[in-house]
């Protein structure tokens, strides 16, 4: 199998990346031991869109030896860990990904990978599932989704009658956004950020925009490192749970004025706009951890200084009114690109809940109408039940008469 990466002499390495994150996800024994004499899979074309991290990995080579035909691309053009595509593609995965891919050939590596035919399609952020519908040869019988914004995405694919198959809504099983989007991302995002900068958190005024799970995560952290954290919402409900949590709850337009850093977790479009930057104090840094580069307007910020200095690997230094505006990894999400992604104990859980939708499209597609799914609460109940294990935490069981007294059988 050929497929294009940045360097082939990467596998090695790539390979013991893999047996780190392997080791560090034992939800995959459990999941393996169930499955692999019955290879599920096999017969089924598969085509990933993930960011391709060591965690990745350990999916992509967990679906192949259930006996799938694998064909993978990137969910992002910076993410990619070349060490990892490297490895794949010596296992005859047909791998389309390099980190820092233009915006056209990160859609042409799409492209490629739908060119393999897929029969399910795994994805994150939605760019595979939106190019799809470009492609009426394709025969897919089903998909699954890895995040909050790609699951938006799907919804208006699927309200304007676009999505022909039916997608298991992977982002929201209990045991992927409880502990993927906020403790993983909570913890990786602040990790990027330390990469990327260098610099102390604690005393410095933090604001996190958005406090959803990816939110409530990177504040938590921040905090525990002695930064003192504000957030801005849009959701009452949020703003006031954030407030319970002990945080300073503000507009935007009154607290960026004073912020070290400004980290944005909606999923919005131009959370930060180039009005609230000119008002920043000088120095500012500013981060997403957001699935797509929408969050910060960066467009604008070009447009303001069109010769911006690269101060370190993932800071650009801008000039704008005589004031510095940092911005790291262009924009682009923090945590994938300024350092690994989410950690491998909680991208187990994510990625169990996938293998396991993948498994269960595979045999239920011809049940299923087009259209967005939990995730079978089986799943979930499975994945939390394994990752105890793994973890050696035993836990109490309701008795016969504890199940009668709240009307459970
Ligand atoms: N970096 C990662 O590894 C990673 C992991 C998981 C999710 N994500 C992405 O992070 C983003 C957030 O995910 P989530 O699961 O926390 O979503 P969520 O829906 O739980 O939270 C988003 C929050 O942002 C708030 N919000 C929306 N617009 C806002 C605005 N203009 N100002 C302030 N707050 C606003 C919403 O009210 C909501 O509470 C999505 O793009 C998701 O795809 C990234």
């Amino acid at each position: 199998m050929t497929g294009i990466i940045a360097d082939k002499n990467l596998a090695p390495q790539g390979k013991a990346s893999y047996d780190w994150a392997r080791a560090h996800m034992q939800i995959f024994n459990s999941i393996m031991e169930k499955y692999q004499s019955s290879k599920p899979l096999r017969g089924i074309k598969l085509a990933f869109c993930l960011h391709i991290t060591k965690e990745t990995s350990v999916l992509v080579m967990s679906a192949q030896k259930l006996g799938a035909k694998i064909a993978i691309c990137s969910a992002n053009p910076l993410s990619t860990q070349d060490d990892i595509a490297a490895f794949l593609s010596s296992k005859n995965i047909l791998t389309y990904a390099w980190r820092g891919e233009s915006d056209s050939e990160y859609r042409e590596c799409i492209m490629k990978v739908l060119q393999f035919g897929p029969n399910i399609v795994t994805d994150d952020g939605g760019d595979m599932h939106n190019t799809i519908f470009q492609v009426p040869s394709l025969k897919i019988l089903g998909g699954t989704e890895e995040t909050t914004s790609g699951l938006a995405r799907l919804r208006i694919l699927h309200s304007s009658g676009k999505l022909n198959y039916p997608v298991v809504a992977v982002n929201d099983a209990s045991t992927k956004h409880l502990f993927d989007n906020r403790y993983g991302t909570g913890q990786s995002a602040i990790d990027g950020l330390l990469r990327a900068t260098g610099l102390l958190l604690a005393g410095k005024h933090v604001i996190v925009c958005g406090y959803g799970w990816v939110g409530k995560g990177i504040a938590s952290r921040a905090r525990g490192m002695g930064a003192i954290v504000s957030v801005t919402e849009v959701d009452p409900l949020r703003a006031m749970e954030a407030s319970m949590d002990g945080y300073t709850v503000s507009k935007l337009s009154i607290c960026a004025g004073y912020a070290d850093f400004i980290i944005t977790c909606t999923g919005q479009k131009h959370v930060i706009s180039i009005s609230e930057i000119i008002k920043m104090k000088s120095g500012v840094i500013l981060a997403n951890a957001g699935h797509f580069d929408t969050e910060i307007d960066i467009h604008s910020l070009h447009s303001k200084d069109k010769f911006p200095i690269q101060v370190r690997p993932y800071v650009e230094q801008f000039t704008i009114q005589r004031k510095l505006v940092y911005l790291i990894s262009r924009g682009r999400v923090l945590n994938l690109v300024g350092s690994e992604g989410s950690p491998p104990e909680v991208m187990s859980l994510s990625f169990a809940n996938q293998l396991l939708s993948i498994i269960y499209i595979a045999k239920n597609y011809s049940k299923m109408l087009p259209g967005i799914y939990c995730v079978p609460k089986e799943i979930d109940n499975y994945v939390a039940e394994a990752a105890l294990r793994g973890m050696n935490i035993e836990i109490d069981k309701l008795s016969k008469m504890q199940r009668r007294y709240i009307g459970r059988q």
